[in-house]
């Protein structure tokens, strides 16, 4: 038990470290991705290729727009979710 609490409290301040380190930011993307959205999509390419949108720029408002009250806790961690997902539509 102690070791279980140890290992998530480490698990939670490699996400945290990764969350505020810039240069990290891509992994961190998809870090949030694991732990908020992945447990009902899978396929984080297939629902990034599902968000209707002309330009990357469309995409990434419609996401912003949808997620605001979708599973995300704030503004940073949204942002890092949608260049995630932005990023895997190629
Ligand atoms: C508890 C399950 C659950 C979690 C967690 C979840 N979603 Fe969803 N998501 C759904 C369901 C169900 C739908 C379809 C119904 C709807 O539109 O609300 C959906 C719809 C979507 C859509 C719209 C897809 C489309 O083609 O219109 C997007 C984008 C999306 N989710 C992204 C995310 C992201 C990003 C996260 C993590 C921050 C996330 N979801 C977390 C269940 C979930």
């Amino acid at each position: 038990m102690l070791d279980l609490i140890a290992r998530s409290a480490f698990a939670s301040g490699l996400i945290f470290a990764a969350v505020f380190s810039g240069e990290a930011a891509a992994d961190s993307g998809a870090a949030l991705y694991a732990q908020s959205c992945e447990r009902c999509h899978a396929d984080a390419r297939a629902l990034a290729t599902s968000v209707r949108g002309r330009t990357t720029a469309d995409v990434a408002a419609s996401l912003e727009g949808f997620l605001s009250h979708h599973h995300t806790d704030s503004d940073a961690e949204r942002n890092q979710i949608v260049d995630y997902l932005t990023g895997l539509r190629g």
